[in-house]
């Protein structure tokens, strides 16, 4: 049976306004999924756009989000330890875990200071154990990003993950980037109930256009 799928697109004169609006969502969201389930699973983007938003979830939604309930996941990381300054995982944690009251056991993180094959094989086993019967995983909310070359997560243009449709989790080697990455897959990314692009900065504009 076909999804139906609602696109939206807003456009915003600044930043700020776009992660005011964005946080606002975010928690409208959540407490719908809080209300109805008594839990809510978000995958968190990485990079630089979202610090922003996550300072602000994290300072000024104390009040509006019982963050107890919600359940912390990646859409993708970079293969460097928790503490490296590239780790999405780092990101999170001071700009938004370091001012709500989370369990660790909430926190899903990619293992970056794993080898690759094992992070990915982690993430996956850790994701089915999460979502215990779904033949693919259903996430309540994506956050992503969009780079100049129109990736999100971790799935970039010309790379085999693009196409990977049999995992959950996949890993690749980013030739441009010299680095390697653990990354959500398409199926699973397609599956949310809601996705919600974040993107900032003049040098995106092109690639939004285009897509
Ligand atoms: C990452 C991200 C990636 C990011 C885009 C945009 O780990 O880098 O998950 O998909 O969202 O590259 O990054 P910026 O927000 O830094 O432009």
């Amino acid at each position: 049976m076909e999804r139906s799928v609602n696109t939206e697109i807003n456009i915003y004169s600044t930043p700020e306004e776009m992660f005011a609006k964005a946080a606002d969502e975010i928690c409208s969201l959540i407490n719908y999924y809080l209300n109805e389930f008594n839990r809510c699973s978000v995958v968190l983007s990485g990079g630089n756009t979202p610090k922003k938003l996550f300072e602000i979830l994290g300072k000024e939604y104390n009040e509006r989000i019982k963050w107890g309930r919600v359940f912390f996941f990646w859409g993708d990381e970079r293969c460097v330890p928790p503490d490296d300054d590239e780790s999405n995982y780092k990101m999170a944690k001071e700009y938004l875990f370091s001012f709500i009251s989370v369990p660790d056991s909430n926190i899903f993180r990619i293992l970056g200071e794993k080898p690759p094959e094992e992070a990915a094989a982690k993430y996956e086993a850790a994701l089915k154990h999460f979502f215990e019967g779904q033949a693919i995983p259903q996430f309540d909310l994506i956050l992503l990003g969009i780079g100049n070359d129109g990736h999100t997560a971790s799935l970039f243009p010309g790379t085999t993950a693009i196409d990977t449709t049999d995992k959950w989790v996949d890993y690749l080697y980013v030739e441009k980037l010299k680095s390697w990455r653990i990354t959500l897959t398409f199926p699973v990314i397609n599956k949310a109930k809601n996705i919600l692009f974040i993107v900032d900065g003049k040098g995106k504009s092109e690639i939004i256009n285009k897509i």
